[in-house]
């Protein structure tokens, strides 16, 4: 394959950087004799900053090139690289937009990384919960009118942050939260890390750089064809001093950016300008296809794809149909056990599973012989797991779903003493740590909030039904609380 010319990856293979004698980093010094583990893994590519092979921190070369490349495929005012995935972005994003112990008016589906923004600078978190549809049993959209609400309410807050779309592939309208942010003179920030895909084709539309959100952070890596960690910052508004959220970047990004990962985000975004329409006609063909047989199952269910191609769900403004929720209430099979059959039996790794679902991600380099393959399981599985589930081994996981009342802020709440107590003895005490079903990684519980008996009764059903609950300090079937705060 021809490398186009100035690209990063055109000065990787360069004669002249195989001339350099390397005494700098990296200690692998790129000779891939010195074992085959580095000649496997491309170490003759793997070079940081070095003379002549721009700056990250402060791009004047071949890496503004490719922001500049961003920028026309994203038509964004400023696109800014990612190595570190999208975690950096969003807490640069944070950092720029806010002081410490600033209120942030913060979507309690937001990603960890939000959260461990929170304790780094100590804010004050006022959440918003997503409509819940127990239909889907997944997190719906965040409503304007209820954004609306708590901006009147608290004038003082410094910005809002919103996932869109969720993990499980719910899109808000994005268009009217921004509206009304702007309308309380407050910035928005968008967790699009998994719409990367979006905007770049009418049929996967609703992406928050239309919408002008002031900065949309997406993770190349989880839905486009380029290297894990690789992601991306869009500045789309004017509201945004640029310069204090590069300085910010730097603050979250590491000193020693990987020019293999820098290359890939190149990569993926000239294949993209070159080649999006083709690309795109040929993968909508593909979900025509999956939704052709998945029209068929009669048990299986499968949200916005198949025979609820159309259908409208209470609470879902919108849907990326780059997800595919395969719910498990027809059956008589959980979430777990439907994703380790698929594994087992077919092969099929999906991205993850929860109580009465199992989530799997489409793309643009699915091949359709790997699609026919899913839905050649699926329309097996339909038949053979038939019947609905009488021994209660389902939970929709957000069945409470009240925020817990924050009696302490996540910092203070941190710093005290903490005792590990089993999990079913630990109502009205105050929790210490983290609980999250993992993935998505988005807490169910947070320091400082008070456990009620309807959450307890969810985490051990969860457990029951094979979710895996992570917490800080993994004990399971314990938590830990607050030794004197009950
Ligand atoms: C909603 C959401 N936001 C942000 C992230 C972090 O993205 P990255 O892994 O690119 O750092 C994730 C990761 O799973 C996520 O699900």
């Amino acid at each position: 394959m021809k490398i186009r010319k100035n690209t990063i990856l055109n000065k990787l293979n360069e004669s002249a950087l195989k001339k350099i004698i390397p005494f700098h980093m990296p200690g692998h010094k790129r000779n891939i004799q010195c074992s085959m583990f580095l000649r496997k893994l491309g170490a003759k590519y793997d070079i940081t900053e070095i003379p002549g092979y721009d700056n990250m921190h402060n791009p004047d070369g071949i890496i503004l090139n490719v922001m500049q490349k961003a920028e026309k495929l994203w038509n964004s005012k400023r696109s800014f690289l990612l190595i570190n995935g999208s975690t950096c972005g969003i807490q640069a994003a944070i950092n720029t937009l806010a002081d410490p112990k600033d209120k942030i008016i913060v979507a309690r589906n937001c990603h960890k990384s939000v959260y461990n923004m929170i304790e780094l600078q100590d804010l004050k978190p006022v959440f918003i919960n997503p409509v819940i549809n127990n239909e889907l049993g997944i997190y719906g959209s965040i409503e304007p009118e209820t954004l609306d609400k708590v901006l009147t309410n608290n004038p003082d807050a410094k910005l809002v942050i919103v996932t869109s779309p969720t993990y499980e592939g719910v899109i808000s309208d994005i268009k009217s939260l921004c509206q009304v942010s702007h309308n309380h003179n407050v910035p928005i920030v968008v967790d699009e890390a998994h719409g990367a895909h979006l905007k770049l084709n009418r049929y996967f539309d609703n992406s928050a750089i239309t919408a002008k959100a002031d900065i949309v952070i997406q993770s190349l890596h989880k839905t486009l064809p380029s290297l894990t960690q690789t992601a991306i910052a869009h500045v789309c508004s004017n509201n945004i001093n640029c310069e204090n959220f590069q300085r910010n970047l730097s603050v979250f990004q590491t000193s020693s950016p990987s020019y293999i990962l820098l290359s890939s985000i190149e990569g993926c975004i000239d294949l993209l300008l070159e080649k999006k329409d083709i690309i795109y006609t040929k993968w909508i063909k593909i979900l025509d296809y999956l939704d052709s047989r998945l029209a068929r199952l009669k048990n299986v269910k499968t949200f916005y794809h198949g025979l609820s191609k159309n259908i409208v769900y209470n609470g879902v403004f919108a849907y990326d149909r780059a997800k595919l929720v395969i719910n498990t209430d027809g059956l008589n099979i959980n979430g777990k056990k439907l994703f380790e059959t698929l594994a087992k039996d077919y092969g099929i790794i999906c991205e993850m599973y929860s109580g009465n679902y199992v989530l799997a991600m489409l793309s643009m380099c699915d091949k359709k012989s790997s699609v026919r393959k899913l839905c050649n399981a699926l329309e097996q599985i339909d038949m053979i797991f038939e019947g609905a589930d009488t021994n209660g081994n389902k939970v929709n996981s957000l069945l409470y779903f009240d925020i817990p009342k924050q009696c302490l802020d996540i910092r203070t709440a941190r710093k005290k003493e903490h005792i590990c107590i089993p999990l079913n003895e630990s109502v009205s005490r105050i929790c210490a740590e983290y609980i999250w079903a993992y993935p998505p990684g988005i807490p169910l519980l947070i320091p400082g909030e008070q456990i009620t008996s309807d959450i307890i009764n969810m985490l051990l059903k969860m457990m029951s039904c094979g979710i895996e609950l992570k917490s800080d300090y993994n004990n399971e079937g314990y938590i830990s609380v607050l030794r004197d705060c009950c």
